[in-house]
């Protein structure tokens, strides 16, 4: 089953007087289990894609189906209840509520969904520990570093077991090791639970995790690696494309020890 979809969906902005096509006729599927990073330059139209495929967005033409459901037919009440129960996501900025403690912001997801047992408490508890937050669960955002409150931001868009996860940028402040460890995290969880995940992410590196890469470039979806080879070749930087297919020799990379998930 598909999980999440988009159907040659567009968007298109207009600024100045000029319009931008963010968005151009893209079409993919993701299927449950499944964790897809989505690279491209910067303007390429990633961030306005998480926006469309989490209903923050409406397409100007085409539609996104989640669960095989199309975002563009419910109504705006429904939308948020749906977006609610099915979608995780995480933005660029964390968007942590200032005054709540990390572990509260955590929570603070399970009790807009109406889950408030001492289970789901336990939860929020487990993951934080996971993504390495023990002993700063009850500080407040401001009492921690950058890469620190990008986790909480992670730990929120997972607590809920949403089937959909969608991360931007999720280890744009987090040092090598750590931005390891938490993409390792997040394609296990997204494996072993079964959710579909879309990872937006600058650091080819972090693409080891991914099952497919998705390629954006001027709103187009212009590539697609799926195979193991293409996938590991890209995170290593050797860009196995048709424009640049020139395979260095393993002693010539400059590689980070990768963790096995
Ligand atoms: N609200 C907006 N109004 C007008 N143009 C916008 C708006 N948001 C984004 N754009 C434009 O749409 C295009 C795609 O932007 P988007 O933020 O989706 O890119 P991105 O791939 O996420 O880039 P980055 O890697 O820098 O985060 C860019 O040309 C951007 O300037
Ligand atoms: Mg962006």
């Amino acid at each position: 089953m598909s999980t999440l979809e988009a159907r040659a969906v567009t968007k298109i902005y207009h600024a100045n007087g000029a319009d931008v096509r963010a968005v151009d006729t893209v079409t993919f599927h993701v299927a449950a289990g499944e964790f897809v990073a989505l690279v491209g330059p910067s303007g390429s139209g990633k961030t306005t894609m998480l926006a469309l495929l989490a209903g923050l967005l409406q397409p100007d033409t085409g539609e996104v189906l989640v669960r095989e459901q199309s975002l563009g037919t419910m109504r705006k009440a429904d939308l948020t209840a749906f977006r609610l129960n099915h979608i995780g996501f995480t933005f660029q900025a964390n968007n942590l509520v200032p005054y709540l403690t990390v572990r509260e912001n955590v929570e603070l997801m399970l009790r807009l969904n109406g889950t408030r047992n001492q289970q789901s408490r336990a939860r929020a508890t487990e993951l934080l520990v996971r993504l390495g937050l023990d002993g700063r669960l009850d500080n407040l955002p401001s009492q921690l570093s950058g890469g620190q409150q990008q986790r909480v931001a992670i730990a929120r868009a997972l607590v809920h077991e949403p089937d959909i996860v969608l991360a931007d940028e999720p280890t744009a402040s987090l040092d090598t090791e750590r931005a390891y460890q938490v993409v390792a995290t997040m394609a296990g969880l997204i494996h072993e639970q079964g959710r579909a995940g879309i990872m937006v992410s600058h650091d080819p590196r972090m693409c080891i995790y991914a099952d497919r890469i998705f390629q954006m470039e001027d709103g187009r979806l212009v590539r697609v690696l799926s195979a193991r080879a293409e996938i590991e070749a890209f995170a290593h930087g050797l860009r196995p494309t048709p424009q640049q297919d020139a395979p260095a020799k393993p002693h010539e990379r400059s590689m980070e020890p990768v963790p096995t998930p």
